[in-house]
C-alpha cells in the first residue's frame, strides 16, 4: 500500500493507467468501459470532466421526459434524469389523470435564502451588541462590492442580525444573513458575500475601541449559505370534486379510494418509517427535475428533509383535505433552485431542459418542480393503496431483468409478451427464459 501523490496532476489517460493497473485489474474490459461511456465531442467531453475533479468518464443516466404536466394551466413536457425503473412511467400516469382534472396550481411563497458568519466571542454580549449596531454600515458597505450587480437586478443582501446564544452557548455567536437572489440558486454569491463580511467583522473587532480588553477567544469560525431555507418555499395542489378523486388503476370506486389514499397521507404525518419512504417518493420527482435542470439536488433533499422534521418530528410532506364536495392534495416544501448560472447554461442537457421548460424565472421551476414531486407523490400513493408497489415497478424492471439475464431481442419480445398480465418476479422471468431456451 502506498500513497498516490499528485493524482490531480496526471492526464486523463495517465490517471486511467494508474486506476486500471492499480485497482480494475480482474475487471473484464474495464479500459473499454470508460472510452465506451465518453461523448464523440471531444470539446464537450472536456467541458463536462471539467465539472469535477479526476474525472475518467461519464456515468450515463436516463434522460426522460413527462409530457402532460399542466402547471398553472401549461401543460408542460418535464425534462427527468432518473436511474429508477418506475419513476417516469409513474409521474407520466398520474400528469394524464390530473391533466383531465385541471392540472397542478403552484404557488412560490417566498424566496429567502440564508447565509451565516460564524464565530467565537467570549468577551463583554453588551460590547458586541454596540459593535453591531455602530459599525453595521462599515459591515454592509464591504459587502457592497460583491452585492452591487445583484442588486441592479433586483437582489442583494436583505438583512444582517448578529445572532446565537448572549453570552452562552459556549461563546458561539453567528452573523445571519438573508439574501434574494434573484433567478440564480445563489450560493457562490452569497459565500462571496459572508466572506466579505467575516473579514470585516474581523477588522472591527480587532481596531475597535469598544472592544478594548473583550477581544480573547474572537476568532471567525467559518462563513457559508446555509442549506436549510424554509423561507424558499413553494406550495403545490391538486383539488377537484371528490366523485371525480378516482383511483387511476380503477381498483376502488371514488370514495374507497379517498378513504385509503386519506388514510396513507396521514400515517405519513405520523410514522417516521412510513414518512421516509413517502418523502423518498416525493424527492424521486423533485431530484429528477432539479437533476435534468442542473440544480443541487443534496441541498435541496437535505433542505426537504430538515423542513420535515421543522416541528420536532419527521413528517409526510404533502396534505391531504377533503370537504365541500372538493378533495385537496397538496405539497409544500423548500426548493432553492436556479435557472441561471452554475451548470444550468454550461451542462448542455440542463440548457435543454430549460428550453424544454420554456426558460422559466427560478420561481417558475420552483412550480414546475413542487407539481413533479407532488404528482409522484400521487402516483406512488395511489399504487399503494390499490394494486401494491410491485406491480407496476416490477413491470418497468423487466427489461432490466431481461438485460441482467442477457437476454436477446426474440426472447424480450416473447418474455414481454408472457407477463403482459402476469406479475413480474426475477425468479419467474428467469424461469420463463428458461423455458423459452429450451425450445428454441
Ligand atoms: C420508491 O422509489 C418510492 C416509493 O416507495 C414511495 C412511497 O412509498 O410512497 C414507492
Amino acid at each position: 500500500m502506498s500513497l498516490i501523490e499528485g493524482f490531480s496532476r496526471l492526464s486523463r489517460e495517465e490517471k486511467v493507467d494508474l486506476v486500471v493497473g492499480r485497482f480494475l485489474g480482474s475487471s473484464p474490459g474495464a479500459r473499454e468501459r470508460l472510452r465506451a461511456l465518453r461523448l464523440a465531442d471531444p470539446s464537450l467531453q472536456a467541458r463536462l470532466e471539467e465539472f469535477s475533479e479526476n474525472t475518467l468518464t461519464n456515468f450515463p443516466c436516463p434522460y426522460g421526459v413527462v409530457p402532460n404536466v399542466l402547471v398553472n394551466g401549461r401543460a408542460l413536457c418535464v425534462p427527468m434524469v432518473t436511474e429508477e425503473s418506475s419513476v417516469v412511467a409513474a409521474a407520466s400516469a398520474a400528469a394524464k389523470h390530473w391533466f383531465v382534472r385541471g392540472g397542478v396550481r403552484a404557488s412560490v411563497l417566498g424566496r429567502e435564502k440564508v447565509g451565516q458568519v460564524h464565530f467565537t466571542y467570549r468577551g463583554d454580549p453588551g460590547a458586541l451588541d454596540r459593535l453591531f449596531s455602530e459599525r453595521r454600515p462599515e459591515l454592509l458597505a464591504a459587502a457592497a462590492p460583491v452585492t452591487a450587480s445583484m442588486e441592479a437586478r433586483g437582489g442583494g443582501l436583505r438583512s444582517l442580525e448578529l445572532a446565537g446564544a448572549r453570552g452562552g452557548g459556549g461563546g458561539r455567536r453567528h452573523l445571519l444573513a438573508t439574501f434574494r437572489t434573484c433567478d440564480a440558486m445563489g450560493a457562490n454569491f452569497i459565500n462571496s458575500v459572508l466572506e466579505a463580511l467575516g473579514r470585516r467583522l474581523a477588522e472591527l473587532v480587532a481596531s475597535d475601541p469598544l472592544m478594548e480588553g473583550e477581544r480573547e477567544g474572537f476568532e471567525v469560525v467559518l462563513c457559508i449559505v446555509s442549506n436549510y431555507t424554509p423561507e424558499c418555499l413553494v406550495r403545490a395542489e391538486a383539488s377537484c370534486p371528490a366523485a371525480e378523486f378516482s383511483d387511476p388503476s380503477g381498483t376502488l370506486g371514488p370514495g374507497a379510494f379517498a378513504r385509503r389514499f386519506e388514510a396513507a397521507v396521514r400515517i405519513a404525518e405520523e410514522d417516521v418509517h412510513r414518512a421516509v419512504t413517502h418523502n423518498k417518493g416525493i424527492f424521486n420527482g423533485i431530484d429528477a427535475v432539479v437533476l435534468a435542470t442542473g440544480n443541487d439536488f443534496r441541498a435541496v433533499e437535505a433542505c426537504g428533509h430538515a423542513f420535515a422534521a421543522r416541528g420536532g418530528r419527521y413528517r409526510g410532506l404533502s396534505s391531504f383535505r377533503s370537504g365541500d364536495g372538493e378533495v385537496r392534495f397538496s405539497l409544500e416544501v423548500p426548493l432553492a433552485l436556479g435557472t441561471v448560472g452554475g451548470l444550468t447554461s454550461l451542462h448542455p442537457m440542463a440548457e435543454l431542459s430549460l428550453d424544454l421548460l420554456g426558460r422559466p424565472s427560478a420561481e417558475g421551476l420552483m412550480e414546475v418542480v413542487a407539481a413533479a414531486g407532488l404528482l409522484q407523490n400521487f402516483a406512488a400513493l395511489a399504487s399503494l393503496v390499490t394494486t401494491g408497489i410491485q406491480r407496476g415497478h416490477m413491470r418497468m424492471h423487466l427489461l432490466n431483468i431481461l438485460n441482467h439475464l442477457g437476454a436477446t431481442e426474440e426472447e424480450r419480445r416473447r418474455v414481454k409478451a408472457a407477463f403482459l398480465d402476469r406479475a413480474v418476479s426475477f425468479k419467474d422471468v428467469r424461469e420463463e427464459l428458461g423455458r423459452i431456451r429450451a425450445i428454441q
